[in-house]
């Protein structure tokens, strides 16, 4: 199958190509940048060099490629995601397209325009989007035209929280204290991302306002029919790449935490991405992996439930997920191409 790239450039992007590039069933016919349209891809990452030999062509040459691909990945900024979807879908309409953005992610628009702070302007195609995390929505994907990719943190989120709001074991109150490693704010330079920002320093952020908030209440709605407070707060830790999230929350009288693992095994146990660990994990256990690792500890003196959920945010958090819904959408083998490197370090 013939795919084309928006967003190559950045992190994300350049995730996603290095995976593509080595899928059997993969032909990458272009790569798209306007910045930086006319060069190699491998000038910026240099481990490249060798192995990938694409010239970025800038948006306008990649128009008139649409007729001769198949799938669409972008991987551009939200707001500037949705033009580009507006404007393939436009020239060619029977294009499959994954989004990684959080443009199409979230179905109730009056909340998508609250918390993204602008105006949708494809409002008809929000229902078409189906949300690509594989483990919750597996057949949808596989009939889907249009994927939105979800967001790093909901994956670490809604993955551990889903089975046990289904099962209505929790009282319905939710605090995520989440980490998150630089590259999860991109490529592009900003002043608080610098090097001696960011070296010996942690740093909470957007504390009960950030975009993922809506996003993981709406898909926790729809899939468990069940509301919750949420509360959420991110950090950012000194690391490149990597998310945590220590989810606190409370069982209802009378669950057992020998029944949170039941619970879990029943909706996992046959995951091939998801694992139990019988351990609290970190972020290195799945670093460059689409492996997913969950932990539940009870503590019975403030009674309170804590969950671990580990990530990588460039691999199950957009790239590797990516790859995943698309192996459903063209029915390959789910793990195809994704279940690659086991890197400690
Ligand atoms: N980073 C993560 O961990 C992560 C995880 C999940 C989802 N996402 C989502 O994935 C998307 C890409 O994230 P990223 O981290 O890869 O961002 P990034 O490193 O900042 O890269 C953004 C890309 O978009 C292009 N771009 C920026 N503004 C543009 C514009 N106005 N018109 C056309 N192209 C433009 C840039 O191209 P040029 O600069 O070359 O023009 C670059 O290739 C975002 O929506 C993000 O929220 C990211």
């Amino acid at each position: 199958m013939k795919v084309g790239v928006y967003g190559a450039t950045g992190y994300g992007g350049m995730q996603l190509i290095t995976l593509l590039q080595r899928h059997p069933e993969v032909s990458l016919e272009f790569i798209s940048s306007n910045s930086h349209s006319g060069i190699p891809l491998s000038n910026l990452y240099k481990k490249l060099t060798g192995r990938l030999s694409h010239i970025l062509i800038d948006s306008e040459e990649a128009k008139a490629r649409l007729e001769s691909v198949d799938l669409i990945f972008l991987a551009l900024p939200h707001g500037v995601s949705m033009s580009y979807v507006k404007e393939i879908i436009a020239i060619n309409p029977h294009l499959k397209i994954i989004d990684l953005s959080g443009d199409f992610r979230i179905q109730n628009l009056q909340i998508y325009e609250e918390w993204y702070g602008f105006d949708h302007i494809l409002k008809e195609k929000v229902p078409e989007f189906v949300y690509g995390l594989p483990e919750l929505f597996r057949e949808k994907i596989k009939k889907a035209q249009y994927i939105a990719n979800p967001g790093c943190f909901p994956t670490s989120m809604i993955l551990p929280l889903y089975p046990l709001m289904d099962q209505g074991v929790l009282e319905p109150r939710v605090i995520v204290d989440a980490k998150t490693g630089v590259s999860g704010a991109g490529r592009k330079a900003k002043e608080q991302f610098l090097f001696s920002e960011v070296q010996d320093n942690t740093y909470a952020y957007n504390t009960g306002r950030h975009r993922h908030s809506p996003e993981v209440v709406e898909i926790i709605r729809e899939t468990t029919g069940k509301t919750m407070e949420f509360l959420f707060s991110p950090h950012i830790v000194p690391s490149s790449r990597g998310i945590y999230s220590t989810i606190y929350t409370t069982l209802r009288e009378g669950v057992t935490p020998e029944e949170i693992n039941a619970i879990y095994q029943t909706y996992y146990g046959n995951e091939a991405f998801i694992e139990l660990t019988p351990f609290i994990p970190s972020t290195k256990d799945v670093n460059r992996s689409n492996r997913v690792f969950i932990h539940s500890f009870h503590d019975p003196l403030s009674k309170t439930l804590i969950l671990f959920s580990t990530i990588d945010n460039l691999m199950k958090g957009a790239s590797s997920q990516a790859i995943q819904n698309m192996n459903l959408m063209w029915g390959f083998d789910e793990t195809l191409g994704i279940d690659t490197d086991y890197y400690y370090l």
